[in-house]
């Protein structure tokens, strides 16, 4: 197996979140790759994420940190788009309540703007790029759903107290973290990005040497 010529198997997941990583890991777990990641590379660059649109952040984030690394990388960037405000917070999602906000006043925020709004329909989007000699390739998820009135749950991260998955009862902080990967925007899109390295390195693997 060959992600690219120079390393065999493995992949850098280019994020600091502990839920973010613990969710890939899960979702990977079955491809035989050596997940690495950013805590092996106390020197890795920051990366702003200062595009207009997720998939900018998310190709950026990987080439930065494929050319710093030269190992095959991953990143990702999400947002939660709501119906009513037009799409934001979308791609600001992470800054919603300003630029050192954490994720209680973002959804403090968001909870106040829709105050007595009954269109709450909502979605997640993630983008998922990879970053390889060979070029970036990206993979996207998306989750539909709606702004609950209140926070409920205790489980997650970001925005999960507050949205509630299209078709379900709970929030995704209500829910068991493998309940939220099977149906949540980041779980779709890193199907979309195992399906592609199973493929690879099926391919990889067949080629006569
Ligand atoms: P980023 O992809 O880490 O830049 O995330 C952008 C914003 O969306 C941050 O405020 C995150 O906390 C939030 N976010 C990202 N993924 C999720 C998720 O799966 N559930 C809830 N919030 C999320």
């Amino acid at each position: 197996m060959s992600l690219t010529p120079s390393d065999p198997s493995d992949l850098l997941i280019s994020t600091r979140n502990s839920h973010k990583l613990r969710e890939i890991h899960a979702i990977m777990a079955d491809l035989n790759l050596n997940l690495i990641d950013l805590g092996q590379f106390p020197d890795a660059p920051e990366v702003e994420e200062d595009q207009d649109h997720l998939e900018g952040n998310a190709m950026k984030k990987a080439e930065v940190l494929f050319s710093f690394t030269e190992l095959p990388t991953m990143a990702d960037d999400t947002g939660l788009e709501v119906a009513a405000l037009g799409g934001a917070p979308g791609v600001h999602s992470a800054r919603f309540a300003g630029p050192m906000a954490d994720s209680a006043a973002n959804r403090a925020l968001l909870l106040k703007r829709l105050h007595g709004v009954d269109d709450r329909r909502a979605q997640f989007k993630t983008v998922i790029a990879f970053a390889t000699e060979s070029g970036t390739r990206v993979f996207e998820g998306v989750c539909g759903g709606t702004i609950t009135r209140e926070e409920k749950g205790e489980g997650g991260f970001g925005y999960d107290s507050i949205f509630k998955p299209q078709g379900y009862e709970q929030t995704f902080a209500e829910m068991a973290e493998e309940e939220k990967n099977r149906i949540s925007h980041r779980g779709r899109a890193l199907e979309k990005f195992r399906v592609y390295l199973h493929a690879l390195t099926q391919s990889v693997n067949k080629d006569p040497q």
